[in-house]
């Protein structure tokens, strides 16, 4: 296990080019293994969730040149309905792998495949992807709780449903919609909010038409082929936001990201920042990847106001909320987020495991059964949190230790590679004392 002590930083300033973006690496990697030509991914994420992705995709029968080290990789895909499953595939910790790949697997020819992985992902609820894939004509089987080991039968044949989906969420949207390339007829997900849609952004990239209606989203199958553009991945703003926070709360004279996705449904953290009272600049680029990118700018804010997030916002944010609850302890106020009851089943139950972190830091937060709420204060004391195997609890604590009075050690640091193995050079690079 390791440990690292992030001690106070008066200043922090410079520039970050953070990792490129876990959901689009992932996506890109999956979509390539279902192409029809040789794709090549620039500047893929570098991470463990990614490798398993890479991994299976390769196990699945795509050709594969290059790792998730390298600046590139090339994948010859088998064609929307050619890949070969291999009895079992180990998705490690990344939920995003597992819930993707089950939308592709059901589609595939051949026997059995058990989609596992590690004791976190285990945890994690698989129903959302089962009950739909069901009512496309699928088998799959869940434990008894509903998580994996996932059984998936390939080989049946699928019908388009039109599936409500209780929680917005871009896992099962993406799984749903992927299921519907070898379905019969239109598939249609319909979300209480809108989630990423980095999924039907890259669909259309590779020639497919998705269907829009209202809060829907659709495909209309079988569809023959898939033919993804090469693909340069953009900087993760999930992993961007952790140098925004940083430079809110201690940027002087400003902290600089560049290169960040900027999809509208992954930046609702900069709203809430800006009205906290935080001095937030965009610096549009030229899209990348279909999507639109660009730098941010940010300086140390003065007092910072606290604020309320409701369920609307979550899907926008829902990776950076545990971020909230950090401003929140130095905001004037009390901040409430509410309606993030999916907090609960992310790689920790991020409403407990935030909360206990943020009060092993000194500051005063409770739990409600869909979010937490946070009474701010001027100074956070510090002092030792663990990481929970979760790699945003593991950032998170090392934010709060650089903006905090007597630093924080975070126990279990190593959780971070799973998005950002870079974390720390980065953080030292904007000046970062770490130990
Ligand atoms: C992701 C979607 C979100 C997010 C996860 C990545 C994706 O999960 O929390 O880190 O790449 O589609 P949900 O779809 O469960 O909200």
């Amino acid at each position: 296990m390791t440990t690292l002590t992030f001690r106070p930083a008066a200043a922090l300033a410079g520039s970050v080019a953070v990792p490129p973006d876990k959901s689009l690496t992932h996506r890109a990697f999956l979509l390539a293994a279902i192409s029809d030509r040789a794709v090549t991914v620039h500047n893929p994420l570098d991470s463990e969730d990614t490798y398993a992705t890479l991994h299976a995709v390769r196990v699945m029968g795509a050709e594969v040149q290059g790792t998730v080290s390298s600046d590139r990789v090339v994948i010859t895909g088998r064609g929307v309905r050619g890949l070969t499953p291999p009895p079992v595939i180990d998705c490690m910790n990344a939920g995003t792998l597992m819930r993707l790949a089950a939308g592709i697997v059901v589609g595939q020819i051949g026997d059995v495949t058990v989609l596992d992985g590690d004791t976190s992902l285990r945890g994690r609820p698989m129903r959302r992807i089962v009950d739909p894939l069901r009512a496309m004509g699928a088998e799959l089987e869940p434990t008894a709780e509903g998580t994996s080991p996932l059984a998936v039968r390939m080989g049946l044949p699928l019908r388009g449903v039109t599936h409500d989906l209780p929680v917005a969420s871009a896992q099962v949207k993406s799984c749903v919609l992927l299921a519907g390339l070898n379905a019969v007829g239109e598939t249609w997900v319909r979300e209480p909010v809108r989630s990423r849609d980095h999924t039907e952004r890259m669909l259309e990239a590779a020639g497919v038409t998705v269907l829009r209606h209202g809060d829907m989203v659709g495909v209309r199958g079988p569809v023959a082929s898939l033919s993804l553009p090469d693909i340069r991945v953009p900087g993760d703003f999930s992993s961007a936001a952790f140098a925004i926070v940083a430079g809110v709360l201690r940027g002087d004279p400003e902290v600089r990201v560049t290169g960040v996705n900027l999809n509208p449904h992954r930046i609702g953290l900069l709203g809430v920042l800006t009205r906290m009272g935080a001095d937030v600049r965009i610096e549009p680029g030229p899209d990348v990847a279909g999507e639109p990118a660009g730098d941010i700018v940010v300086r140390r804010a003065g007092t910072l106001h606290a604020t309320t997030v409701t369920a609307d916002e979550v899907p926008s944010m829902v990776d950076e909320l545990p971020l909230v609850g950090l401003l929140g302890a130095l905001a004037a106020g009390v901040t409430t987020v509410s309606g993030a009851a999916e907090l609960r089943v992310k790689e920790s139950d991020r409403i407990a495991t935030v909360v206990a972190l943020l009060r092993a830091v000194g500051a005063t937060a409770d739990e409600r059964e869909d979010g937490f709420v946070v009474t701010g204060a001027r100074s956070l004391p510090g002092g030792h949190v663990q990481s929970d195997h979760d790699h945003r609890l593991a950032m998170l604590g090392a934010i709060a230790g650089l903006v905090s009075d007597g630093g924080v050690t975070v126990h279990g640091f190593e959780a971070s590679a799973v998005s950002y193995p870079g974390f720390a050079d980065d953080m030292a690079g904007l000046g970062a004392e770490i130990a």
